[in-house]
């Protein structure tokens, strides 16, 4: 070990004890000096992985990064136009790699606000036998208003929650079948502000708060991850979640722009925040990950300490019934 890894290892211990600074670009460029994988390196060839919002910053580094690597990416995306454009940035950025030229990118259209395009886009999914080695649940935004979907679910709620909900249950028979899938959620930093109010999450709070709903989302997205890999982890599947920190991405940049204004000196880009989702789908070790949330590639508490802000077991059990009532599905044994 040598004395520059000693000395990083210190400061990523006192970043990860105030919690906040480590979501910025110095938390990851320090946490980064004690990795020894070098998932750049990986030969994805033959391999399939699905990515969800993966037109745009986080999903788009994602997709470029297996890409690179030689991969078969599906992305789902809800514009034909944004996805077509993004594939062509990936073919151009991976053109001149080893096995770039190799990669295979399918493009799935749906808006994933809409359960009945999620099912489509399963069907879409499904019909491709070549097994999937990891989902990643990318896809997100925050809203200003209170919108529902077209099932009459607020949209921050269909989008972050039920629509990963449903696409993991519409896909558990070949997850199930290959034994090795893994299934990552993207969440956020922001839900560390918040205690799950389940009875908000359908219909939004009777006073609209985007930021509060997407936070609320976010924290609910973690309680289904957990229980969502404690029935599936016999049946081979890991299932985890990570949080990218914080990321110079449109999404920021729109929906923060204040907090980007005063951050930027501090942000990550796209391909840092992205790291911890590809090493979740990736790397050997991470196959121990499920049922954990992740940032810079180490397992973090889900709760900032004292903040009260634990989930009741009763709580976590009228989360998972609401998901599958509101997308009709029975989560087999
Ligand atoms: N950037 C950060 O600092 C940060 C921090 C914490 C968590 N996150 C999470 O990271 C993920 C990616 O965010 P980002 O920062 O990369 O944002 P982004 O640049 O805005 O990308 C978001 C992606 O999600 C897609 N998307 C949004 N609504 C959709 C819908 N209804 N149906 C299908 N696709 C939809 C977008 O597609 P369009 O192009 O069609 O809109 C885009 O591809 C999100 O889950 C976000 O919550 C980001």
């Amino acid at each position: 070990m040598t004395d520059r890894f000693h000395w990083s290892k210190a400061v990523a211990g006192v970043m990860d004890a105030l919690v906040v600074p480590a979501f910025g670009a110095p938390g990851i460029l320090i946490r980064s000096q004690g990795w020894t994988e070098d998932l750049g390196r990986v030969d994805l060839r033959g391999q399939r992985f699905i990515v969800t919002g993966a037109n745009a910053g986080i999903g788009l580094a994602i997709t470029t990064a297996l890409a690179r690597q030689g991969a078969q990416v599906d992305l789902v995306c809800r514009d034909q136009l944004r996805a077509t454009d993004a594939i062509e940035t990936v073919s151009n950025s991976v053109r001149s790699t080893p096995y770039g030229p190799e990669a295979q990118l399918n493009v799935v259209l749906a808006d994933l606000t809409d359960l009945q395009a999620t099912r489509a886009a399963c069907v879409q999914l499904a019909q491709d036998p070549t097994p999937i080695e990891a989902l990643v649940h990318n896809a997100g935004a925050l809203f200003s208003q209170r919108i529902l979907s077209p099932q009459g679910v607020e949209q921050t709620f269909a989008l972050h929650v039920l629509n990963p909900f449903l696409m993991t249950a519409l896909l558990l028979k070949p997850f199930r079948e290959h034994r090795r899938a893994r299934v990552i959620w993207v969440s956020s930093g922001g839900m560390y502000t918040q205690r799950l109010k389940v009875r908000d999450l359908a219909k939004g709070a009777d006073r609209f708060d985007g930021v509060v709903a997407y936070a609320q989302c976010k924290r609910a997205q973690i309680e289904v991850m957990k229980r969502m890999h404690e029935g599936e982890h016999k049946h081979g599947l890991v299932i985890s979640a990570m949080h990218p920190g914080w990321a110079d991405t449109r999404g920021v940049r729109e929906s923060l722009p204040r907090f980007r204004q005063l951050t930027r000196w501090f942000l990550r880009d796209a391909a840092q925040g992205a790291d911890t989702a590809l090493w979740l789908a990736l790397s050997a070790e991470a196959k121990q990950a499920g049922g954990r949330l992740y940032l810079d590639r180490v397992p973090r508490s889900e709760h900032i300490p004292w903040s009260g802000t634990q989930t009741a077991e009763e709580d976590i059990d009228a989360l998972w019934a609401l998901c599958e009532r509101l997308c009709g599905v029975t989560w087999p044994d």
